[in-house]
């Protein structure tokens, strides 16, 4: 098996403002980061340029920047949204796609999102592409079926090689923002499905080097203990990503 690089997202959300991102910036680049693991933020679209900048100035060269949506197209007459092309404009190497919230309330189906995952590949990006089921999934105890499902609408359209530019973060809907955070053995189960999934239907390098992020409610004080676990190679952090304790989360490998 192949060592898999210790991943964190931070997902500010539709959070923040000028001043609020340059604090939470400042002590990330004052911080005593573990250097071996990759570390993303990802502010809204607005603040993006503002928090690269910021970065800059930082003692921590490990730290990029990722944005929380991109469309599938190229640049045109689509009001409202932000292409590939232009994040790379300024210097954005990542995004976040797939995330339960767009899934949910703005009606992203695997398809779509498969569809952007390809257009930001093609153009350069890498993705943190998420999945995860809600509550009545996971009770009735068909949550593999669900996150398989949707991973192969993804497994559709990529190649082999596009794999190397995604970074999965699978995230159970009912753990997001509610304080309910998965069991260490929820997760790990999860992750491993996910993982041998890879292996049969795409590839066994793939199933290896492929990342697997847990994301739902994680904290300074679970992260220690679920990322023991061996298919989980790092978090995606929402509501912690805005406080101190994200430090303590990167740097809990
Ligand atoms: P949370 O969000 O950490 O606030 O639960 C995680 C996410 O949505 O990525």
């Amino acid at each position: 098996m192949c060592a898999r690089k210790f991943f964190v997202g931070g997902n500010f959300k539709m959070n923040g403002s000028l001043a609020q991102i340059k604090g939470i910036v400042d002590g990330l680049n004052s911080a005593d980061l573990n250097q071996n693991a990759e570390v993303v933020i990802s502010p809204p679209a607005l603040y993006l340029a503002y928090t690269k900048d910021l970065l800059k100035d930082g003692k921590n060269k490990n730290i990029e920047v990722a944005a929380q949506n991109v469309f599938n197209k190229g640049n045109g007459a689509f009001t409202g949204e932000i292409s590939v092309s232009q994040l790379s404009d300024l210097g954005i190497n990542w995004v976040i796609l797939g995330h339960s919230e767009r899934r949910q309330i703005l009606g992203e189906s695997d398809e779509f999102i498969a569809s952007k995952t390809k257009a930001a590949i093609d153009g350069g990006l890498q993705v943190i592409w998420c999945c995860g089921e809600p509550l009545e999934i996971r009770e009735a105890g068909t949550t593999t079926d669900y996150v398989t499902k949707q991973i192969a609408a993804l497994a559709k359209v990529l190649s082999p090689e596009d794999w190397t530019k995604v970074v999965i973060a699978y995230e159970p809907i009912w753990a997001i923002g509610t304080g309910k955070v998965a069991t260490t053995q929820q997760a790990q189960d999860t992750h491993k499905d996910l993982r041998e999934w890879l292996a049969k239907n795409v590839s066994e390098k793939v199933a290896n080097e492929t990342r697997i992020l847990y994301g739902g409610s994680v904290t300074d004080e679970n992260s220690k203990e679920l990322a023991t676990q061996p298919d989980v190679d790092g978090f995606l952090v929402g509501g912690a990503s805005l406080k101190p304790a994200f430090i303590k989360i990167v740097n809990s490998a």
